[in-house]
């Protein structure tokens, strides 16, 4: 009897406000492995958006609605109030969005304060009428997909929020296997999402923790999901989402140098450099290093040297320049 090899798992540039914008969608995407990205997301509060502002947010809908290389790059939006978000959704899609993604999982205090992101996790009903709205509100052909955590505090809610989303038709549902109250401190629960895999009528996107392409196996022996979405391990290691897709094919996955790694940090703040003001090009750069030294030692000396530096020619030689670490 011949047995179908599994499916290669999906993989999805998570959404990031303030590091995962469209230079680094450009870049990461150009390794591979990703079938799509989410941008950061667009707070709706009290106004139909102008269309600068979804230009802002994703300028790869002048192109489609995709990066250069040809991932789709969905729209997320954030916000309590549902006819607004839902004429928000139908703009974006007016504008060519490829998809529109919903933020119930945004755990800062100013956010939800007003009500926005993890906030609406302890109200399952209103979260509910947002995904529907927005989901009457856009054409049928423009997916519609959620984000959520476990919960506020708890996880109490969480099949209450699932019940209530299973009567929506959505496309996708990320679920996030933490609370808000639980931040971004591991563990991750991937064992409650074995709850939504069995509930849901659609698919659930894993995230949470998923560092490496062997966290990825094991969230999915222990979820039942095959769709995971990256956040801050695609930032550590910028070849994550191809390695998880070698392994997949069982071909020994090359993993990018710290030299392919410093080349793609000298190309990033070439690009904020074209796209910032020179004020604002070097920071970034600096951030991305932070995430690096997690996986790179390199990137940590390298740092070092660095964080000082904010002019972005002097960061460009010393970006250039032999780090110490890899001359010792
Ligand atoms: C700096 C930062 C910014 C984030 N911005 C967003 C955002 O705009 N929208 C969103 O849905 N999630 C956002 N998240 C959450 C991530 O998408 C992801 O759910 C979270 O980091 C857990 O995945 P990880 O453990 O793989 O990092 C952000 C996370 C971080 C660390």
């Amino acid at each position: 009897m011949l047995l179908t090899p599994p499916a290669a798992p999906r993989l999805i540039l998570a959404p990031m406000e303030g590091v995962l914008d469209a230079i680094m969608r450009d870049q990461l995407t150009a390794i591979g492995g990703y079938e799509r990205c989410v941008t950061e997301f667009v707070r709706v509060s009290q106004t139909l958006l102008p269309r600068r502002v979804f230009y802002r947010y994703a300028p790869e809908l002048k192109q489609g609605g995709v990066t250069p290389s040809g991932v789709p790059v969905f729209i997320q939006l954030l916000g309590s109030d549902p006819t607004l978000m839902a004429a928000n959704a139908a703009r974006a899609a007016s504008l060519g969005a490829p998809g529109i993604d919903l933020n119930f999982g945004c755990p800062a205090k100013t956010v939800n304060r007003s009500q926005g992101g993890a906030a609406l996790l302890r109200s399952p009903l209103l979260v509910r009428s947002i995904c529907q709205a927005v989901r009457e509100g856009v054409p049928n052909s423009v997916p519609v997909t959620a984000k959520i955590r476990l919960g506020y505090d708890t996880d109490e809610q969480f099949e209450e929020i699932l019940e209530g989303l299973a009567q929506v038709e959505l496309s996708e549902l990320t679920i996030h296997a933490r609370t808000r109250r639980q931040g971004y401190r591991p563990p991750a629960h991937w064992h409650q999402l074995r709850k939504a895999t069995q509930k849901m009528p659609y698919n659930v996107i894993a995230n949470g923790e998923l560092w490496s392409p062997s966290d990825v196996t094991q969230c999915a022996k222990i979820s039942g999901c095959d769709t995971f979405m990256l956040a801050r391990g695609a930032l550590c290691r910028p070849d994550l989402a191809a390695a998880i897709q070698s392994q997949h094919r069982g071909t020994q996955p090359t993993a990018f140098a710290w030299e392919q790694t410093r080349d793609l940090l000298i190309q990033f703040l070439e690009r904020n450099r074209q796209c910032y003001d020179d004020r604002y090009a070097v920071n970034p750069v600096k951030q991305w290093l932070m995430y690096l030294r997690i996986y790179y030692p390199q990137a940590g000396a390298l740092f070092s040297q660095v964080k000082r530096i904010n002019d972005p020619i002097q960061m460009a030689q010393a970006l250039m320049a032999p780090c110490r670490a890899e001359a010792a």
